[in-house]
């Protein structure tokens, strides 16, 4: 179900134009809006005042929620696109987080095999992360994103424009995939985006970065669409940061996603140092930016083995009992294929906790 065709990314403010614009170049016979019970309230009225085709749109409201993305939700949009009649020639609009996108674009790629959709993300997360790139997808079993499709969206309409209302802890989340790209992206990327600190860029400087972040993503997903190589790059940072998310959520003190992955490119950043030579001033300044930005998250060496065997499970690994990393040489020279094993993960763990002062 992947697209040959390049996602189009609109970067405005204007959302309700671009909208109005995108269904009037591609005609919908009629339009679905999937919200969730946050967006519907907080983010359509600011929308729908303005553009003809939202305000015109019929609505599908979900549960708000991670725990709300299920088969039942699924289903529960299946339903109300197959009672109401949509046909083959209707189009869904997503505004959401990453819950919506994905959830709102399977129905979509999946419901009389396939109607177009656009994503308009209302988290930063979402728009530099989930809203692009094509993959959609349900939980299920248990397990994040087990179900799903390669399926790009039309369009994708991104704007600051939702963002004052986030809780901080959502901003700084969407902020440490920035920072993911950045490294990925080379030193002047990264000098842009850590200039100064996040709360200080203004709305149009915010726009600014987030393009050139998103369009980083872009770049990756448009060379290797379905993570065969090359996309494996945008994992940085998550081996040890999904490890850190599960740990601490066991443990009772569950952190933000973004919160994990920025500890964990701080975890990646170490190993490639040790491996790969990744220059070890870079190392201290993103520990530093990490560490003022996120805090601290608490740990010992007790707890290395239940971290190690998260991320054994990682469903990026092979399967043959190694544990996959993507590791950098520099910021902009990333190697996809590496392998770290639990004495050199130990190690790793040893000086993070050093640099961190935990
Ligand atoms: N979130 C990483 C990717 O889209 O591949």
């Amino acid at each position: 179900m992947t697209s040959a065709k390049s996602q189009q990314l609109i970067f405005t403010n204007d959302i309700a134009q671009a909208i109005d614009s995108w269904a009037a170049k591609t005609l919908p016979s009629r339009i679905f809006i999937i919200a969730d019970s946050n967006t519907a309230r907080l983010c359509l009225p600011i929308i729908s005042k303005n553009s003809l085709a939202v305000s015109s749109a019929e609505q599908i409201v979900i549960p708000a929620g991670e725990e709300h993305k299920t088969l039942d939700t699924l289903a529960s949009i299946w339903d109300s696109l197959c009672t109401r009649g949509a046909t083959r020639s209707a189009a869904v609009i997503n505004l959401g987080g990453g819950v919506v996108t994905d959830m709102g674009g399977f129905a979509a790629a999946t419901f009389k095999r396939g109607i177009r959709f656009i994503n308009i993300p209302t988290t930063l997360l979402a728009a530099v992360d989930a809203a692009v790139g094509g993959k959609t997808g349900i939980d299920f079993n248990g397990l994040k994103n087990e179900i799903g499709a390669f399926c790009n969206a039309e369009a994708v309409i991104i704007s600051t424009r939702f963002f004052s209302t986030l809780p901080q802890s959502e901003f700084l989340s969407g902020y440490a995939e920035m920072l993911k790209h950045s490294l990925l992206s080379g030193n002047d990327a990264y000098a842009r985006l850590t200039e100064k600190s996040p709360a200080e860029f203004s709305e149009q400087e915010l726009l600014e970065l987030l393009k050139e972040s998103v369009l980083v993503k872009k770049r990756i997903v448009e060379e290797d669409p379905t993570e065969k190589g090359l996309r494996k790059a945008l994992n940085l940072g998550h081996t040890p940061g999904h490890a850190f998310e599960s740990w601490a959520l066991a443990n009772g003190k569950p952190v933000p996603h973004g919160y994990a992955v920025a500890w964990g490119l701080v975890v990646d950043l170490v190993l490639s140092h040790l491996k790969l030579g990744f220059s070890s001033d870079s190392l201290r300044n993103v520990t530093s930016l990490v560490e003022n930005t996120y805090g601290r998250l608490l740990f010992d060496c007790k707890d290395y083995p239940q971290l190690i065997d998260y991320m054994r499970h990682d469903k990026k690994n092979a399967g043959d009992g190694t544990i996959a990393f993507t590791l950098l040489r520099k910021p902009g020279d990333v190697d996809v294929s590496c392998t770290a094993t639990p004495e050199e993960i130990s190690t790793a763990l040893d000086i993070f906790r050093d640099l961190l002062h935990i």
